[in-house]
């Protein structure tokens, strides 16, 4: 089905619902996806297990300020703001097909008080430096390529020293058995706790009635400022 009258945007409907499927807790939204082969076009099977794991979330969601970094098409930020929360949309700032990408996602779904703002990982920008206090800062697969980790941790990690009561939720795809985030962690003072899928009905092939995550082994976890005293996964 074509989105917003462009010829490459398809629509993609994700409904989030209860165990029994009651038909009064469910959420459908829908996520425009670019038929482009670029990574920040089309929702990624990350962002369907985080977005699962907001869904079972949703009562401490309201009126919380979150932060989606790498949020292409945003599925995650979407779900968060119809859950109630306060939310702003980031991306790469150089490439505001992406930013539009967020928008687009947003008018799709009727949200309208959301911020969407480059923020590129790793820079100390203004719009960085200058965000509103956060609760909740999201990331659904933006560990893939190796060389951005540190980037990564250190916008976390900043804005954690900044909100130290904040939490960075993420979910990760895992590609490779060689790459590690340990040592990021120790250095950027971090601690991660694993969420196992099967807590949140998310130890299936197929979320909020799509085809994702597929056969694709995702993890989600919660990172907090400071060692943990013990077992960090
Ligand atoms: C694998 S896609 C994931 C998109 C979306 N979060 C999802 O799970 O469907 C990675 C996203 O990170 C963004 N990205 C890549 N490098 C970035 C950087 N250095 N700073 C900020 N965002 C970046 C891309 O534009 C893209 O939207």
């Amino acid at each position: 089905m074509a989105g917003g009258g462009e010829a490459n945007v398809a629509n993609r409907v994700f409904t989030f619902e209860e165990a029994d499927r009651s038909p009064e807790e469910s959420l459908t939204v829908s996520i425009p996806e670019v038929l482009e082969p670029q990574y920040g076009m089309y929702v990624w099977p990350c962002a369907v297990v985080l977005a699962q794991y907001l869904w079972t979330q949703r009562e401490q969601l309201r009126g919380r300020a979150v932060l989606e970094l790498g949020a292409g098409v945003a599925l995650p930020g979407v779900v968060a703001a119809r859950c109630g929360s306060k939310v702003i949309l980031s991306d790469l700032a150089e490439a505001p097909s992406c930013l539009e990408n967020c928008r687009r996602s947003c008018r799709a779904n009727g949200v309208q008080d959301v911020v969407v703002l480059g923020l590129t990982w790793g820079d100390l920008s203004p719009d960085l430096v200058l965000l509103p206090k956060l609760d909740i800062i999201l990331g659904s697969d933006v560990f893939y390529d190796p060389e951005d980790f540190e980037d990564v941790f250190f916008s976390v990690a900043f804005l954690l020293r900044k909100n130290p009561k904040a939490q960075f939720w993420t979910t990760y795809q895992e590609r490779s058995a060689d790459w590690s985030v340990d040592e990021l962690l120790r250095r950027w003072n971090l601690s991660c706790a694993n969420i196992p899928l099967d807590s949140f009905g998310a130890d299936k092939p197929d979320l909020a009635r799509s085809a994702l995550p597929g056969r694709h082994h995702i993890r989600m976890t919660v990172v907090t400022l400071g060692r943990a005293e013990e077992g960090t996964s």
